[in-house]
């Protein structure tokens, strides 16, 4: 495809587990750009957590995991076989970790946090520095890059959206039932929506995208069309 846009900021926010990362993923992939996963920063932070038991629960070891975060390290790193690319949390991969449902009910407790999402938002700017970044996450496009080119809010409907992460993680061979896949989603879009600090919300410039019934192709192809008549 003929890169004719330069040098913007394209943000992804939406729903748990609608597809954002393929997405956005694949639009990257299309113009050259970098793509950062901002929920597996987020992810990466509660695994420190749970690593070091400074979580039980909602029971959050504020001080301890204050210090943790300061001088935490977050990076991605292409696997050169597999071609995707990689979580590391101070110098290892924990790519596979953050992805399992232990750190899926914890994640939302953590991102609550103000001192983690101002380091994490900071982090994200600095990613964006020179532009070029396709970012997906829940703040975006409200508050990481409010003055994002370009901005999506993507959805599907709830059984659609735990269906295909059930389906994935059952391929990974992770013991997982359809109902606590579901379960976990709509509570985290419940806390998403309704914690203090950059909730979850639709920017008003962004670009509504419901993808429950289109296939991975009809949505890049959909997204490509709005990047190119920008
Ligand atoms: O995109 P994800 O499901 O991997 O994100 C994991 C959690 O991190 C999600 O439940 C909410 C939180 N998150 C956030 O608060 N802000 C972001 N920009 C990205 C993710």
């Amino acid at each position: 495809m003929d890169n004719k846009i330069k040098d913007i900021v394209i943000a992804f926010d939406g729903h748990s587990s609608c597809g954002k990362s393929t997405v956005a993923k694949a639009v990257a992939k299309e113009l050259d750009y970098v793509f950062i996963d901002s929920g597996a920063m987020y992810r990466a932070v509660t695994y420190l957590a749970i690593k070091k038991q400074l979580i039980n629960g909602k029971k959050i070891d504020i001080p301890s995991l204050k210090k943790a975060v300061d001088f935490i390290k977050i990076g991605f790193v292409k696997n050169n076989e597999t071609g995707q690319q990689e979580t590391f949390l101070n110098g290892k991969n924990i790519e596979k970790e953050i992805r399992g449902i232990e750190v899926s009910e914890s994640v939302s407790y953590i991102s609550e946090l103000d001192f983690v999402r101002t380091k994490l938002v900071a982090l994200q700017q600095e990613m964006g520095i020179n532009k070029k970044i396709v970012m997906d996450g829940r703040d975006i496009g409200t508050v990481v890059f409010p003055d994002a080119e370009l901005k999506f809010f993507m959805t599907a409907s709830a059984d659609v959206r735990a269906q295909r992460r059930y389906k994935e993680l059952t391929e990974k061979g992770d013991d997982v039932t359809f109902e606590e896949i579901k379960q976990n989603l709509e509570k985290r879009d419940y806390i998403d929506q309704n914690r203090e600090i950059s909730p979850l919300k639709k920017a008003d410039d962004a670009i509504v995208l419901d993808n429950s019934s289109l296939t991975p192709k009809e949505q890049l192809d959909w997204v490509m069309e709005k990047i190119f008549n920008l």
